[in-house]
């Protein structure tokens, strides 16, 4: 598992201290007027939490129905209990259905407590809101309650995962949560619904109005059984697509180094060195077959570029240089055509920017250039070092990881060449490779004006999964 990052340690730090300092404070606060109540409350929390009953967004963000406990729970008791109930909610969801390791455990468990008080505090703040004569302030209280919850939660979440994969927060946002979430609401009704009915009829209706909840999360079970199944089915409709995908990605990038004789194999090779990066890095299984397409494309923006430019042995021109340039923003241009390849185009497009924003097409720095465009930049330039050009030979590793190292913190991301230099420290002596020499010549199949196709041929173009 990746290890957790000094920044992610530190936020987990303070949330985990925030949310126990509320636990203590909670637990002295209990509500004694009422202690058999809200013990009932916890109880039946604890049960509805375990009995997993979820609305599920097409985001794959989930709420549990025990929510609606917690809004009823700060609507009769205060923020300080509905912080302690939410943190029980917190800690039982990390515990089932499946078990999450220790710091996500304290984790969700104070991120909850959190929460669950702001949520109250939010509920108190609503002007007008002192008792229940006020019936329909109430609802609307409690639906600000439950937002409150939800955007705590979300943002709480967010900023753990943007630390853990170096991602803007923004986009880890849009990617798992909605803007304005209609379950919370809805829960929110039937929390203060619960709370109404506690205060007026006591333990009786709580039994009653929460019985549909578990009659409910049965009708769901086979209803989510059967999604399930379909999805299923679809997973291995996507999975015979991908593999399809991935032969046509893998003969696109030999058809980009075979239009340059002298970089054949480059494409390959550098894909396997971003992947042992990213790997060593601890990124996630689906960034990191996304490195693994941007490796394989990430000159076809080359394709744009004439061959004379490519293929000249001499020092290149200025003009010759500024159209070379060009390359990645074609790149990026010509994926970015393709729906839902916007994310690899922005990759590809970005392999020859530098960290200290020298680079190129866009001059983008630091982490404004995407960590996946980092990554193929230290690969990128590793392949170029350890293979030989027309107009010079090829640098051993040590040379290589010298040079690449003297310009950590310029050229490079430091992360990406502090990771680069343990795979290295690690890999067998075969893995780097000079991927000018994984060609041969092959007998000539006929004569004509283009000297690469026929004269050349890959030993080998397999891509090391590195999973
Ligand atoms: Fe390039």
């Amino acid at each position: 598992m990746k290890a957790l990052s000094r920044s992610l340690r530190l936020y987990v730090g303070i949330v985990s201290l925030l949310g126990g300092s509320i636990l203590l404070l909670a637990f002295s606060r209990l509500p004694t007027y009422d202690l058999g109540g809200y013990a009932f409350f916890v109880l039946l929390l604890i049960l509805v939490e375990a009995a997993t009953i979820r609305w599920q967004s097409p985001k794959g963000h989930g709420v549990s129905a025990s929510s609606a406990l917690t809004y009823a729970v700060l609507i009769l008791y205060g923020p300080l209990p509905a912080g302690l109930v939410n943190a029980v909610r917190g800690f039982v969801g990390a515990l089932y259905p499946e078990r999450r390791p220790l710091h996500r455990i304290i984790f969700n468990t104070a991120l909850l407590a959190i929460a669950g008080t702001a949520a109250g505090l939010s509920y108190l703040l609503v002007p007008g809101l002192l008792g229940y004569n006020a019936r329909p302030l109430v609802f609307v209280a409690a639906v600000v309650a439950s937002l409150t919850d939800y955007f705590v939660t979300a943002a709480g979440t967010v900023v753990a995962i943007a630390l853990y994969r170096s991602s803007p927060a923004l986009k880890v946002w849009g990617e798992h949560f909605d803007w304005l979430p209609i379950q919370y609401p809805l829960l929110a009704v039937l929390g203060t619904i619960i709370a109404l009915g506690y205060g007026e009829f006591g333990l009786l209706s709580l039994a009653l109005f929460s019985s549909p909840l578990f009659v409910a999360r049965y009708i769901f079970k086979s209803y989510i059984d059967k999604v399930r199944r379909q999805v299923e089915l679809l997973r291995e409709a996507n999975i015979a697509l991908d593999m399809a995908n991935q032969d046509l990605i893998e003969t696109l990038a030999a058809v980009i180094d075979a239009r340059d004789v002298f970089t054949y194999g480059h494409s390959t090779q550098v894909t396997d060195y971003a992947l042992a990066i990213a790997k060593e890095m601890g990124l996630p299984e689906e960034e990191r077959e996304m490195i693994r397409k941007a490796g394989l494309l990430h000159d076809i923006g080359k394709v744009g570029i004439s061959e004379r430019i490519l293929v000249k042995k001499d020092a290149i021109t200025q003009d010759e240089r500024h159209i070379l340039e060009q390359h990645p923003a074609l790149g990026e241009e010509i994926l970015g055509r393709v729906k839902d390849m916007k994310e690899l185009a922005e990759i590809v497009g970005s392999h020859h920017e530098r960290y200290d924003g020298k680079g190129y097409p866009y001059g983008r720095k630091g982490e404004e250039i995407p960590l996946a465009g980092r990554i193929l930049g230290v690969a990128d330039a590793l392949d170029a070092m350890l293979s030989d050009r027309p107009y010079r030979p090829a640098m051993n590793l040590l040379q290589a990881l010298v040079e690449i190292q003297r310009n950590a913190g310029t050229q490079f991301d430091p992360y990406v060449v502090e990771a680069l230099l343990r795979v290295a420290e690690k890999a067998d002596a075969d893995f780097f490779k000079n991927s000018a020499r994984t060609i041969e010549i092959a007998p000539v199949q006929q004569a004509g004006d283009h000297p690469r196709a026929t004269f050349f041929r890959p030993k080998s173009v397999t891509v090391a999964s590195h999973k």
